[in-house]
């Protein structure tokens, strides 16, 4: 990646050495400047991947260099070296839009290490900006989102099996996209100008889904004061989608296995047997097998079902679709919420790369329609799409009640939460892996360990 990184410090040495350090081991780039007074010009100028400022200079300091950049060239990254690392400072840096602080002296390879962090952070956001671009271009083709070989797979699947009249089981946890598949199957079918009837069995009162499914003849039961069509004629030479069929009732199961045996079915009450020409789809999200050894569900009736499986994956297994996805549903909450937020942060949209997803896809659809309605500018943070957790996104530093304790039991809770904070970065950043975040972090492997058990972090969750 081309790079143009932009190095002020009011220290003629310093700027020095950094520019050695920098074209020494990389091609970007590097400009300086001593005079924090001259950046603003500069950055009219030029467009800076990576600027690096010292905290600390007579005129203007570090923090106002941010702000400014902020304003001037708000997708350059700013890094802050400070000789005064108190947590204080490196905080206050990192809370207005810092993306790393250095502290002074430093290593080279600390230099090193965060220029790579901060270019690698701006290819991440470009190719947000691309994924969403060819979103747009697909969006009215392709209701199925999803770049994962899991999904490519299913919409394959998807295309092959719409056009036969075979029976596609759909199965999959809650939210997984199994009536989207199904309306996919549809409208990709031969019959897609006839009519697409959902049917949820779950929702359905047993005593009334028979007379819903087949209809009924007037007198048939108290209050069957007319003849009435049921769902199955509705659906004639359409698809009827059966949801959450591992809910139906056995006498229901005999009844749904002769129609789709014979294609015959009688109305409640009725003594003539009907003829319908219907192509199932039907889903669960439960197991049916497990069903079927528990006696509460007809294993005639599931290989019936299954002659064709579509299995969806969860979420979480299929991560590589959620930044698509999730500008997908930005979209659409855009044009709902007449709203023109253009990005998600890198941050906000790893923090929903490593998220587990239990709701799915619904989850993840609602998430986003939260985040852009708490947004207040063009880009979704962290903070607009997940709920402040007091311990991991607060610090005691700025909970007022900390300095009523003694010094040394507030001294305990703020060291534990920056302890607890340090570790995960550092260990997010190196994927768990506790010697590369020693040494990254320029600790004892085994100090760095007893953190870990003190905090009581599980390195697994980072891998
Ligand atoms: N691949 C996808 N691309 C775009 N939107 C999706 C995708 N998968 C699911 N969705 C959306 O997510 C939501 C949930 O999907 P859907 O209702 O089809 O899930 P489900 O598996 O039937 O869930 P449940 O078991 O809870 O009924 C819907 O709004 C759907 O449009
Ligand atoms: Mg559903």
């Amino acid at each position: 990646m081309d790079g143009r990184i932009l190095i002020v410090d009011d220290e003629k040495d310093m700027l020095v050495l950094l520019t050695r350090i920098v074209t020494e081991k990389t091609n970007y780039i590097v400009e300086t400047e001593q005079d924090p007074l001259k950046v603003k010009e500069l950055l009219r100028k030029h467009q800076f991947n990576v600027i690096i400022t010292d905290l600390k200079m007579p005129k203007m300091d570090g923090i106002a260099i941010l702000d400014m950049v902020k304003k001037i060239q708000p997708s350059a990254i700013v890094v802050i070296m400070t000789a005064y690392a108190t947590i204080e400072t490196a905080i206050e840096a990192t809370r207005k839009g810092a993306f790393d602080y250095i502290s002074k002296p430093f290593r080279k390879e600390r230099i090193l290490i965060t220029i790579d962090k901060a270019m690698e952070w701006l290819k991440l956001t470009q190719e947000n900006v691309a994924l969403r671009k060819s979103i747009q271009y697909k969006k009215e083709s392709l209701p199925i989102i999803g770049s994962s070989f899991a999904t490519t797979s299913i919409l394959k699947m998807i295309n092959q099996v719409a056009k036969a009249t075979a029976t596609v089981l759909i199965s999959g946890e809650s939210g997984t996209g199994k009536e989207l598949a199904a309306k996919a199957i549809h409208y990709n079918s031969n019959r897609k100008d006839k009519p697409f009837i959902t049917i949820n069995c779950t929702a359905m009162p047993e005593q009334i889904i028979e007379s819903e499914l087949f209809g009924h003849v007037k007198g048939s039961f108290t209050g069957a004061l007319k003849d009435k069509r049921g769902i199955v004629e509705e659906a004639d030479q359409g698809t009827l989608f059966l949801d959450e069929i591992g809910e139906l009732n056995m006498v229901m199961q005999a009844k749904l296995l002769r129609l789709l045996q014979e294609g015959e079915y009688k109305p409640v009450g009725g003594l003539t047997t009907k003829k319908a020409d219907i192509r199932f789809v039907v889903a669960t999200n439960r197991d049916l097998k497990k069903l079927i050894e528990l006696k509460q569900f007809r294993e005639d009736l599931y290989y019936r079902l299954n002659v064709i499986n579509i299995h969806l994956p969860p979420l979480r297994d299929r991560k590589e679709d959620i930044p698509i996805l999730a500008y997908h549903f930005l979209e659409k909450f855009n044009s709902l919420n007449d709203k023109k937020i253009s990005d998600i942060d890198p941050e906000a949209m790893s923090a929903l790369m490593s998220k587990s997803w239990p709701g799915n896809i619904r989850e993840l659809a609602n998430c986003i329609e939260r985040g852009a309605i708490l947004c207040r500018s063009d880009t979704i943070k962290i903070s607009d799409i997940l709920p402040q957790e007091p311990t991991e996104h607060t610090s005691p530093l700025f909970d007022h009640t900390i300095y009523t304790l003694p010094f040394r039991e507030a001294k305990g809770i703020v060291r534990k939460a920056f302890h607890n904070k340090y570790i995960k970065w550092i260990l997010q950043q190196n994927k768990g892996n506790i010697s590369k975040a020693a040494e990254q972090a320029e600790l004892q492997r085994q100090y760095l360990h007893r953190l870990i058990k003190e905090e009581n972090i599980n390195t697994e969750t980072f891998k």
